[in-house]
C-alpha cells in the first residue's frame, strides 16, 4: 500500500494520514486510531492494519495491494451475518 492508498474503507482514511496521527500523536493504544476519521469503527476490516501502524510494523502493509484489501474487506462482509459487500449494494456506486 502506498501512502495515498485507503487502510479504512469504510471512512475512506488513508495510510498516510494514519502515519501522521501516529507521529504527532503518539497514541498510547492502537485504539485511539479511531480518532483519526472513526479509522476502524465501521466493519473492523482494517483494525488489525491498524495496529500494525501502531506499531510501526508496516513491512507486511508495503506488500499488500489495494486490490487485495479491498477484495478481503469484502470476504470479510460477507461473513458477517447480515452483511452485503459494497460492491452488491443497490445504493452504492461501486
Ligand atoms: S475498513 Fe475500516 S472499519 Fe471498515
Amino acid at each position: 500500500m502506498n501512502p495515498d492508498d485507503l487502510v479504512c474503507l469504510c471512512f475512506r482514511v488513508s495510510r498516510r494520514k494514519l502515519e501522521k496521527f501516529v507521529r504527532l500523536h503518539q497514541p498510547e493504544v492502537a485504539s485511539r486510531l479511531s480518532e483519526c476519521g472513526s479509522a476502524g469503527t465501521g466493519c473492523g476490516w482494517c483494525v488489525p492494519i491498524l495496529e500494525k501502524i501502531f506499531l510501526k510494523q508496516t513491512e507486511l502493509l508495503d506488500q499488500l495491494t489495494p486490490e487485495q484489501h479491498q477484495s478481503g474487506r469484502e470476504v470479510h462482509l460477507q461473513a458477517r451475518e447480515g452483511e452485503t459487500p459494497d460492491s452488491q449494494r443497490k445504493d452504492s456506486p461501486l
